[in-house]
């Protein structure tokens, strides 16, 4: 048995030139799926899990992201004089009593491994999850990262979703080579990023979810640059899996690549059959739409 983890570090300082010209002044973490900003969808697994502090890692350019988790007084006033209670509780519910969210500025775009090395003062000595929002993981049941942190609670050991990806694609990924499966997770014996499919050590995907060790960050501290002359996450898992166990993953639910385009309208189509008051009418607009 471990410690059950408390904090969350959600790496939110890319630029998101994929998303331009709209992320020219609205951080890709704020787009919207459906109601709620792709951040959102984050945030609140990570407090399903657990977490109770939640360590934005930002840019100096990306007010929104805080402001957005801030107390919004005068529109809290607006709502309550105006008998609009559902709406109040919706953006009172942002950020749950009892969870703090915390920022640290990372000041130059050295890449994920060093975003999270930013959390190191925050974190301290104890495991702890990242998650990037860019992956959004819906699930009718539990979710991913609470799954994870089931398992990580239970074993100890760390914890990486993983999926499988076309053969093709694992120059997009941390791909992983593993021990066999024992039902839905499997000791991690190699990790590579972004591999050309030719060098690839199986078609195992990283999904932007991680249960870590406190270890990691002693090992980010010396880990240089790697692929795309960026310090990356996965250069230092390679040296954790030296010392400890690690643990590849296969969640269920269904991962949304919301950096893509396509992920993002995929997505979209999932919420909006998926709420109560949309379902019917989406569904009938997409009928309509798909027979012309
Ligand atoms: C990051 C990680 C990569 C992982 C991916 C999941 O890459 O470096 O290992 O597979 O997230 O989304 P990025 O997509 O930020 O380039």
């Amino acid at each position: 048995m471990s410690v059950r983890i408390k904090k969350a570090v959600f790496p939110v300082a890319g630029l998101g030139t994929r998303f331009l010209p709209a992320t020219k002044t609205v951080p890709k973490e704020m787009l919207p799926i459906i109601d709620r900003p792709l951040i959102q969808y984050a945030v609140d697994e990570a407090i399903e899990a657990g977490c109770d502090t939640l360590i934005f890692i930002t840019n100096r350019y990306k007010h929104a992201v805080a402001d957005y988790f801030d107390k919004a007084y005068e529109l809290e006033q607006k709502l309550e004089r105006a008998g609009k209670t559902e709406q109040l509780e919706q953006i009172r519910h942002v950020l749950p009593k009892g969870v703090r969210a915390v920022f640290v500025t990372q000041t130059e775009a050295l890449g994920l491994g060093h975003a999270v090395l930013c959390a190191k003062p925050i974190v301290g000595d104890e495991p702890f999850a990242v998650l990037l929002p860019d992956d959004l993981i819906w699930n009718r049941g539990d979710g991913a990262l609470k799954q994870m942190a089931d398992l990580n609670e239970a074993s100890g050991a760390s914890v990486i979703a993983v999926e499988d990806v076309p053969h093709e694609k694992t120059g997009s990924y941390g791909i992983v080579a593993t021990d066999k499966f024992d039902g839905r997770k499997g000791h991690i014996t190699q990790i590579v990023e972004k591999p050309k499919p030719e060098d690839a050590p199986s078609d195992l995907a990283v999904v932007g979810r991680y249960v870590l060790s406190p270890k990691i960050f002693e090992l980010l501290e010396s880990t240089g640059t790697g692929a795309g002359g960026e310090i990356q996450l996965t250069d230092a898992i390679a040296q954790l899996l030296t010392s400890e166990q690690v643990d590849a993953f296969r969640f269920e639910g269904t991962r949304f690549d919301c950096g893509t385009h396509l992920g993002l309208v995929e997505a979209t189509v999932r919420f909006a059959l998926e709420n109560p008051k949309l379902a019917g009418p989406a569904r009938e607009v997409m009928q309509k739409m798909l027979a012309e």
